[in-house]
């Protein structure tokens, strides 16, 4: 059950993650009098960059979507300074976009999402259903077939190895592996392209970004129900975040790091 506790608002204010996202909505270029959908908008961060780097203007039309009402009522807290914008809530699968919006948009933002969705060739048939031709579509992801740097794989085993060791002596449990999400698949940048050009897309923009993670983004991270989930199967979400923490703070301690580098695949391409 989503709760403000394990929701993705403190991990979205880390300011390397609103600064990438940033960047991605820069390069998706929105401009004033343009229908935008923020798609997955979760707790409305990404949302709060558009009406930034639109600056407010209240010609355009900006769209929220995601599939979780707990997820939309905080953006709309969290946007209730903007109220004067013109931002809409949908509550939608993304796989069901086209259906959901009244008229087709100019652009389609879709930040940290994508590989949440397992059919790839149907979500990007539906997103151009969505926009009008010409209009523009614009994600990144960090969950792509890169997007781990080799240097960082013993950050990831003493991570895992640490929080579990934790959650054994400090609470007696233990993952329930029979309970793992099965991994998605993921995809390599090309295949990306390929996935994008054979489904009535040209890819204008391409970029792979080394980011450096402070200790605050792995922190916040292990306060999120997703990631949680994904990462300590059938474990309690409270004693599995705190041992997720306490993993994390020695992994950095004996590693004596201050950041870990995290690949992010950003592409913007335009509806033929
Ligand atoms: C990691 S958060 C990203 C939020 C925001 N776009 C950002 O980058 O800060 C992923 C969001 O995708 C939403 N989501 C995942 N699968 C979805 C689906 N099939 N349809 C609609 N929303 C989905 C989740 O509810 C969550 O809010």
């Amino acid at each position: 059950m989503a709760s403000r506790d394990f929701s993705f608002a403190t991990f979205s204010q880390n300011p390397f993650y609103e600064a990438l996202n940033a960047r991605l909505v820069a390069m998706a270029e929105p401009s004033s009098g343009q229908r935008i959908v923020d798609l997955a908008c979760g707790t409305g961060g990404v949302t709060k960059l558009i009406l930034e780097q639109l600056k407010g203007a209240r010609d355009s039309a900006i769209i929220a979507v995601d599939h979780s009402a707990f997820a939309l009522k905080q953006a709309m807290e969290e946007l209730k300074a903007h109220r004067d914008s013109a931002v809409q809530f949908v509550q939608s699968q993304v796989e069901q976009v086209s259906e959901s919006l009244k008229e087709r948009a100019d652009t389609v933002i879709f930040c940290n999402a994508i590989h949440y969705i397992p059919d790839k060739d149907n979500l990007v048939v539906e997103i151009s259903k969505a926009l009008n031709p010409g209009g523009k579509f614009a994600f990144n992801t960090s969950f792509y077939e890169g997007g781990q740097v080799p240097e960082s794989l013993q950050f990831y085993r003493k991570w895992m190895f640490k929080s579990a060791r934790a959650l054994r002596r400090e609470y007696g449990l233990s993952p329930r592996r029979a309970d793992k999400v099965e991994s998605r698949k993921h995809l390599t940048p090309d295949e990306y392209r390929e996935l994008l050009e054979r489904n009535n897309f040209k890819v204008v923009r391409q970029v792979e970004d080394t980011v450096m993670v402070p200790i605050e983004g792995w922190l916040d991270i292990s306060t999120f129900e997703d990631f949680i989930i994904g990462t300590m199967p059938g474990v309690p979400l409270k004693e599995a975040s705190a041992s997720l923490q306490t993993g994390v703070q020695q992994t950095f301690e004996e590693m004596n790091i201050t950041h870990v580098p995290r690949n992010w695949l950003d592409i913007v391409a335009v509806r033929v």
